[in-house]
This record gives structure tokens, C-alpha cells and sequence, in this order.
């Protein structure tokens, strides 16, 4: 890497991370300054107060190199969390990699309203549709006490890596992955759930043409478009999970900030009552959620 050849042979953390800020202002990459922190936590492996106390050490050369290296990563547009293979969502942290979309902050509108509704509601048995890292399963076990959750994927590559979340978090004994096409291959109980939660891919086959490079070229396309209108898993999971869940129970979706209308109309459609839309922190519309009559 070109980048590589011009650097001063010692150098300290301050300086490391000031070579790599300029690496990515020069590449007009938005958040530098940020990254170029970020990615010295992570080579470091220290917390921010360590890189504070220790700005003035000098840097071991293996840690230069691996630290230039992902910066050089960094310009070629992966995402950062690609490159440390962390994100922290509700308060815990998932391991990340380009088998997974990255956990949004915008999802936690739909697990946070799910944990408001516990609150009042008895939440015990539950399916998850598009399960990913596994940050809404994990995050709702983890928050809403008794809770059991089938998580469904059809990407073997995303079952693997929502694996590997959910053992970190020691809960094996309360969600159990299956690879299936939506309800295809799950064989549970009618009107035996207390929920159904998912976060479809719901980007519209046009959409995905616009979308930024870091997320278009990195994230996988299945996780992000159903290569249509955006709408057909909501058609699907509705009509098809309606059956599984108990009379009174809870559907609950993340949406596009432009389909709430079109969302709310199709849990119209297959009888849903009580339906709701939601807004994020940004007050985008974000969340429809709905009860079966
Ligand atoms: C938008 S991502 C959501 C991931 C995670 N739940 C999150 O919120 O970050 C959608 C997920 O649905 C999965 N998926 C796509 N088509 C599916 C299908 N037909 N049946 C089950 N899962 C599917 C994708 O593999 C992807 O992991």
C-alpha cells in the first residue's frame, strides 16, 4: 500500500492517530478524525482514557502496520465495523462481519417499544424473522426476563454469526437459530406465540441502486432489498405468521421511514388490531406494530 512507504519510523499513539486522520481527510472520508480514534482503541485494545494517558508512548512496529492497514481498509470504503468486527447495540456488544447487516441504531426504537410493551403484556415465546447478528433476539432475551425466541434466517452465513452473539451472551438455552424462507421450515405450534418481531429487508429493488457504496458494495444485498417494492415480507410474515400467533399477540416491525401507511394497511388487511406507528429519535416513522383479534 502506496500509504505505507512515507510513514516515520517511530512514532506515538498521538501521532498515529494524526497520520491516520490524514490518510482519511485526504480521502475526503466523512468522520475521520473519529475512525482514525476508533481504530487505534481497537489495535490498542485500550479504552479512552488509556489512549489519553499513553498519547505520548511510542507505538511497537507491528502495531503501525496493522494499524495503517486498516486504515488503508477504511479507504477502500469497508465499513468500520467490518474492520473491528464490533457494534454496540442496546447497551451490548455484537460481533460483526460482512456475513451480517450492521445493527442500526434505528432498530432500537423497534426492541425498545417491544420492552415497554413486556412491561404490561406477559412475553414469553416469541419468533424473530431475519434474525442477522442476532442484536434484536439477543437484546430482548437479554432484557425481557422468561423470554424464549426462535430466530429464523435463510442465509446459513448469518445463522453462523448470530451463533457466535448469542453464546457470547451465554443464552443457547433460550434461542434456538433455524434456517428457514420466512415460516417455510418452522414446524411450531399455531397460536403458541406471544410475538413475532422482524426487521425485513424492506429497501425497494430501485432504492438499492442509490444506496451509499459502503453499505451497497459491503453489506449483504440479501439483508438489505427483497429485489421488489419493499413490502413482500411484510405481506409474508403477516399472513403467514398470523396463524402462529395466540389470539392477542404482538407483530412487531421496523419499516422504511416512508411504508408506514402501506404497513399499517397490510396488518389492516389480515385483521390486526390496535396498530400503531412508531418514530425513531429522529421522529421518521420506524416502527408498526399491531395486536391479533
Ligand atoms: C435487515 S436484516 C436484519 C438483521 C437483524 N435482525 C438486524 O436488525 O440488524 C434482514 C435479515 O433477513 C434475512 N432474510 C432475507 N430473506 C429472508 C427470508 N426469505 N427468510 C428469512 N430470512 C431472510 C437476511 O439474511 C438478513 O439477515
Amino acid at each position: 500500500m502506496s500509504m505505507l512507504k512515507d510513514q516515520p519510523k517511530n512514532v506515538t499513539v498521538n501521532q498515529l492517530i494524526a497520520m491516520g486522520r490524514n490518510v482519511l481527510e485526504s480521502y475526503e472520508k466523512m468522520d475521520a478524525a473519529i475512525d482514525a480514534r476508533l481504530l487505534a482503541l481497537y489495535v490498542l485494545q485500550c479504552t479512552s482514557s488509556e489512549l489519553i494517558l499513553h498519547g505520548n508512548d511510542e507505538v511497537a512496529d507491528h502495531i503501525k502496520e496493522s494499524y495503517m492497514y486498516m486504515i488503508a481498509k477504511r479507504i477502500q470504503g469497508i465499513p468500520l465495523q467490518y474492520i473491528t468486527k464490533s457494534q454496540e447495540f442496546m447497551g451490548l456488544e455484537f460481533y460483526v462481519d460482512e456475513r451480517v447487516l450492521i445493527p442500526r441504531q434505528d432498530t432500537e426504537t423497534l426492541v425498545e417499544t417491544i420492552i415497554e410493551y413486556s412491561k404490561q403484556n406477559r412475553v414469553e415465546k416469541a419468533v424473530e424473522v431475519g434474525v442477522g447478528s442476532g442484536c434484536i433476539s439477543v437484546s430482548l432475551v437479554h432484557y425481557i426476563k422468561g423470554l424464549n425466541i426462535t430466530a429464523i434466517d435463510i442465509c446459513e452465513n448469518a445463522l453462523a454469526v448470530a451463533k457466535k452473539n448469542v453464546k457470547a451472551h451465554q443464552l443457547e438455552e433460550h434461542i434456538t437459530l433455524l434456517q428457514s424462507d420466512v415460516f417455510k421450515d418452522y414446524d411450531g405450534e399455531e397460536e403458541s406465540l406471544d410475538l413475532i418481531v422482524s426487521n425485513p429487508p424492506y429497501i425497494t429493488f430501485d432504492e438499492c441502486k442509490g444506496l451509499m457504496g459502503e453499505v451497497k458494495e459491503h453489506e449483504p444485498r440479501k439483508a438489505l432489498t427483497d429485489e421488489g417494492d419493499g413490502l413482500k415480507f411484510y405481506r409474508e410474515i403477516t399472513k403467514e405468521g398470523k396463524k402462529y400467533l395466540k389470539k392477542n399477540g404482538l407483530l412487531a416491525y421496523e419499516i422504511g421511514y416512508l411504508q408506514g401507511e402501506d404497513v399499517c394497511n397490510i396488518l389492516k388487511q389480515e385483521g390486526f388490531y390496535n396498530i400503531k406507528l412508531i418514530q425513531d429519535l429522529a421522529g421518521k416513522d420506524r416502527v408498526v406494530i399491531g395486536m391479533k383479534l
